[in-house]
């Protein structure tokens, strides 16, 4: 689709495929046999004017006896909406270039390899099935290096899965350039910076306040380092603000990652897990910790709001959807209002979507979900209020004002905030002043952020102490 050459490198498939062929007979004249050469191709371009899977086993012909491998992929890198197709996010299918490997294998002789969104086990399943002779997995061997050795021991549930976030590719890709991290794996990128902090333990008893997912992936790092951990959560159930967040039925990667984070925790002979129990001073007190680390989150920022109007919290919206009247105005569209959106309308809501931000901007946090998000909420009718500013709260309408200075009238049933948290620490003042000892702050209630920040700092404390 980008070859606009009018010269024998343009025009007929024998004309675009001349590059292709001069490169790899460039490249055998070196290596000869010595090295086996593997061809990655975007079996269908998805763009218009672009390579149709047709045309795409016409040209392998031309480099069958060229190549020793084949590796299909599809899409094309320098359209974002099509970029999606070539690195999935968590909202789109997973294995979605399988069906043009299995027809490309029916056409060509030589070995070929898929790639794209693929888990070990679906590994398995595909080369069992005869659909490729190989997989090629990015994403799933980035969150777990030790993902094939773990599954071919049959330890599958040791798997740390990949949440399909697409953070490592946020940071690698331009104009960034940034050093690769994973939100799941935090040595990702960080294994030399992290080499003069794994010294020994400076304690041996450490109490977390918060089973969120900063407070589980600390209590995971000191039990590695030797400690013996409590946890203290003030829920029933350990995960923190993570739970909300993995409601709706297309965040099946977040709940497989949650579930991972649990039974790794709760596996742990190192690690006690008290539920249903807030820490306390009088819980410091009775256990005397020599370091406490604080991860007890954030807390809904939420404006004044009179009485009449029928409000939610965005977590509650997800918890109970039930609770949301037929018109829904959610204020904050970044990533939890989107997806808070998209669940509300396919549960039959009529959702609108306001945020004082462009739309730019917004993409610009998470830009591959958020490129796959949008069309899926625009192909539920979600309305998105972009650079627009809440003047004032009425009952079942806001006045806001939009981009080109326009005095809007939002209507609403239920109005939903999501316009993020704030760090809740009032513990640690109580500690402090009574009782002395060395207290660290990890994720939401060191600084609100996303779940790679959460990881992230709970890795860094970790290996300080
Ligand atoms: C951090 C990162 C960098 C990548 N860089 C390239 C690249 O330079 N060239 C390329 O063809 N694909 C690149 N990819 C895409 C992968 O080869 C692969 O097609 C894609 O990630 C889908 O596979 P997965 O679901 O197993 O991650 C990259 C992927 C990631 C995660
Ligand atoms: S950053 Fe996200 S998408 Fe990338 S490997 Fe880690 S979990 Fe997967």
């Amino acid at each position: 689709s980008s070859n606009k050459r009018v010269d024998h490198y343009g025009g007929s498939l024998e004309n675009r495929a001349r590059f292709a062929i001069e490169v790899l007979d460039a490249i055998r004249q070196k290596v000869g046999k010595r090295l086996a050469i593997e061809f990655r191709i975007s079996a269908e371009e998805l763009v218009e004017g672009g390579m149709t899977l047709k045309e795409t086993i016409e040209f392998l012909k031309m480099i069958e006896e060229k190549i020793d491998l084949l590796h299909v992929s599809s899409g094309v890198i320098t359209s974002p909406s099509l970029a999606l197709r070539i690195i999935p996010p968590t909202y789109l299918p997973r294995g979605s270039n399988v069906a043009y490997a299995a027809e490309i294998k029916k056409h060509f002789r030589k070995p070929v390899c898929v790639v794209g969104g693929l888990t070990m086990k679906l590994a398995e399943e595909i080369v069992e099935a005869g659909k490729a002779d190989m997989v090629a997995m990015a994403r799933t061997i980035l969150a777990d290096p030790e993902s094939a050795r773990k599954y071919e021991a049959g330890r599958e549930e040791e798997i740390r899965p990949c949440i399909r976030c697409n953070e490592c590719t946020r940071r690698t890709a331009p104009p960034r350039f940034w050093s690769i991290r994973c939100s799941v794996n935090p040595l990702l990128g960080r294994e030399w910076e992290m080499v003069p902090f794994y010294r020994k333990a400076r304690y041996e008893r450490a109490v977390i306040g918060g089973g969120g997912p900063a407070g589980m992936q600390m209590a995971l790092e000191l039990a590695d380092k030797g400690y013996t951990v409590t946890i203290y959560e003030k829920e029933e159930e350990l995960g923190g603000m993570l739970r909300y967040a993995t409601i709706p039925p297309f965040k099946q990667d977040l709940r497989d990652y949650l579930s991972w984070l649990v039974r790794a925790v709760r596996g742990r002979k190192e690690i006690e897990i008290r539920l249903s129990s807030p820490l306390t001073i009088e819980e410091i007190r009775r256990e005397r910790p020599e370091v406490i680390i604080l991860a007890t989150g954030g807390e809904p920022i939420v404006p004044e709001v009179s009485r009449d109007v029928d409000w939610l919290w965005v977590g509650d919206a997800l918890a109970h959807p039930e609770r949301a009247g037929g018109k829904v105005l959610i204020v904050g569209a970044g990533l939890t209002g989107c997806e808070t959106a998209l669940y509300l309308a396919e549960k039959g809501r009529a959702v609108t979507l306001t945020d004082m931000r462009p739309l730019e901007e917004l993409i610009e946090e998470s830009p591959s979900l958020l490129r796959a998000l949008l069309p899926l909420m625009e192909e539920r009718g979600v309305r998105l209020h972009e650079s627009t500013r809440v003047v004032a709260i009425r009952n079942g309408f806001v006045e806001a004002i939009d981009g080109g200075r326009h005095l809007l009238r939002l209507p609403f049933d239920t109005l939903v905030f999501s316009l993020g948290v704030r760090p809740k620490r009032d513990l640690l003042t109580h500690i402090r002043a009574s009782y002395p000892c060395p207290v660290y702050l990890v994720g939401d209630c060191l600084k609100p952020g996303k779940l790679i920040d959460a990881i992230h700092s709970a890795f860094t404390v970790a290996k300080e102490i």
